[in-house]
């Protein structure tokens, strides 16, 4: 394919530019779309089939406008409950989802004591609890619901200032120890959270492996753009726009911060 591909980037907020920007790395040359639902923030107090009306009438005018060659749902509070329908609804274009990485969690953990943070939705999702069923059977699994730490992190980039105090209460309830053993792996399963890894590593009671999947999915969708025929011209420089579905004006503090990932709001 002579063109690049357009990727529409979709999350609640602003925590999707994680995925973002593993996902610019190996595709710098690519159109792209990143929309915030602002309007709709926080999702993670969302009953699941509001939740799932709401996503897939904002997906039908993201769609109706940009007509992506891929879409990646990079907020797992959506992407545990609304990809069926996605797929259902638009066949033809690929729905790239993020979902917690229990399955790295658990390899990856010695002491077999892991811990899932991420929005209360996420937490309770079949979804979830099918994959630690699945990849985390011989780990005992921690599920941290957290009301807080998305909007921590939209202050964060939004240039407010955020305490550790409040930053510690959300993620302590992660760091378990039982019979001699210490909780060795935390799945940061929500894309908001790596925004505040450097706060997380600050504040926690000792070390453990943060496991965030942007890489993973960025070479998800690196794969399935080969698939469809595309191929990363590095030369080449694509736009990258920023909506939000509030249809706010981002002040001066957000432009810097979006500037930052190369995205130019409107
Ligand atoms: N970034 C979203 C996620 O990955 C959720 C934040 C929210 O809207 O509560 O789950």
């Amino acid at each position: 394919m002579s063109r690049p591909p357009k990727i529409l980037v979709f999350d609640s907020g602003l925590g999707g530019l994680t995925v973002y920007s593993e996902i610019i790395k190996l595709w710098p040359g690519a159109d792209y779309v990143y929309c915030a639902d602002d309007a709709g923030f926080p999702y993670g107090g969302w009953k699941e089939p509001d939740l799932v009306a709401r996503v897939t009438s904002v997906m039908a005018q993201l769609v109706g406008e940009n007509a992506p060659d891929m879409v990646v749902v990079a907020c797992n509070t959506a992407s545990t409950i609304v990809l069926p329908a996605l797929r259902d609804r638009w066949p033809q274009t690929p729905f790239v989802g993020t979902v917690p990485a229990i399955k790295p969690a658990a390899e990856r953990s010695r002491s077999h004591l892991i811990s899932v943070l991420g929005t209360p939705g996420t937490v309770a999702r079949d979804y979830t609890q099918n994959l630690i069923l699945q990849f985390a059977a011989h780990c005992r699994v921690t599920l941290v619901g957290s009301s807080l730490l998305a909007q921590l992190a939209e202050a964060r980039m939004q240039g407010r200032s955020v305490c550790d105090e409040d930053i510690a209460a959300e993620m302590s309830p992660c760091f378990k120890e039982e019979d001699g053993a210490r909780t060795d792996a935390v799945v940061l399963a929500c894309t908001h959270y790596p925004l505040l890894i450097e706060d997380f590593r600050r504040l926690a009671p000792w070390p453990v492996d943060w496991i965030d999947p942007a890489p993973a999915i960025a070479r998800r969708v690196d794969q399935l753009l080969r698939e469809k025929g595309f191929e990363e011209s590095f030369a080449a420089t694509g736009q990258a726009r920023a909506v939000f579905t509030s249809g706010a004006r981002p002040d001066p503090q957000l432009r810097a911060a979006l500037a930052h990932y190369g995205l130019v709001a409107g």
